[in-house]
């Protein structure tokens, strides 16, 4: 018996993920438990991608979504096809659809990260399962799943928790999906960003048709005392018009060691990273800072992922 058949879970299908619509908690527990259980026995599983050769496509820069992704397939038995936009025939011209069904042609599976948002979506006729590694300003799923996944593996449930995320919500693709996300479990979600960065109406929209309670904060000190986790994100400098108004917001939120004596005792600090200033860096050894960890946690739920999508 292959060791997957081991981990074979009733009822719980993938074959893409383009976006976190579509999603739900039977999927995302399959893929915790999953994830826990390839860490827990790594020598077990090291051969759920035999034979599998899969394309990872990075149009924009990334060190721990790209690295996780070769990461996870490799300690799974796959192999790896790695290629940046910057040295591909998209710079002679080449649609993006045309390179994608260039790496189709030689791989079983494709992951892609590119700066327009809904890309991913538009694409046709490609036939291999296909995983967003962020889309510009649009979403990121794999973030997200590794994100609900810290905060289970960090406070022992979802449920219950009010989440706070700050920053630049506007342009913070983890945001999103992880909004949208969260909505699925019996959470609040409280967002504080600069009013010119607030998060988008459609992420808004979707979340409180899922009923969830969320409202919105310019100040972080509103909420400190009262939020259980707290999802810190960089402003993001490339993706504004101007050095002007980056300038603007930049360094709006940075927390430090002293501000934590006003948070909950057990609050947990999270990043998706990469950091600019906005969490202190004396504050990487405290044990509530779980960005490091959750940093790690990722390249675990990407290996569950692509088992899950592989070998159901
Ligand atoms: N969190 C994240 O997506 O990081 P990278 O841009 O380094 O992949």
């Amino acid at each position: 018996m292959r060791f997957h058949e081991e981990i074979k879970d009733r009822h719980c299908h993938l074959r893409n993920l383009v976006s976190v619509d579509g999603l739900n908690r039977a999927i995302l527990k399959c893929i915790f438990e999953r994830a826990d259980r390839i860490r827990n026995n790594k020598d077990k599983y090291n051969n759920l991608l035999e034979g599998r050769l899969i394309g990872s496509i990075f149009c924009e820069p990334s060190t721990r979504t790209r690295c996780s992704f070769s990461a996870a397939i490799q300690r799974l038995g796959g192999k790896v096809i790695e290629i940046s936009g910057e040295d591909s025939s998209t710079k002679k011209g080449e649609s993006f659809s045309d390179f994608v069904k260039t790496i189709e042609c030689y791989t079983d599976a494709i992951i892609i990260r590119n700066s327009t948002a809904g890309s991913l979506k538009e694409l046709k006729g490609i036939n291999v399962p296909i995983i967003n590694a962020g889309d510009g300003v649009g979403e990121h799923p794999t973030q997200a799943l590794l994100d609900i996944y810290t905060i289970r593996r960090e406070r022992g449930t979802v449920n219950g928790l009010t989440i706070c995320l700050v920053g630049d919500l506007k342009h913070g693709r983890t945001v999103h999906s992880l909004a949208k996300l969260l909505a699925l479990y019996n959470v609040r979600l409280r967002y504080v960003s600069p009013k010119n960065l607030r998060i988008p109406q459609e992420i808004w929209k979707y979340v409180e048709q899922l009923g969830v309670e969320q409202t919105e904060h310019t100040d972080l000190d509103e909420v400190l005392d009262k939020v259980d986790i707290i999802y810190m994100t960089r402003m993001q400098r490339e993706r504004f018009n101007t050095a002007v108004e980056y300038e603007g917001v930049k360094g709006s939120y940075v927390i430090e060691p002293k501000m934590l004596n006003k948070a909950k005792e057990n609050v947990v600090i999270m990043h998706p990273l990469p950091r600019l200033d906005e969490i202190s860096p004396e504050l990487d050894n405290d044990p509530r800072a779980a960005y490091f960890r959750q940093m790690k946690n990722g390249m675990y739920v990407r290996m569950a992922l692509l088992d899950l999508i592989f070998n159901q």
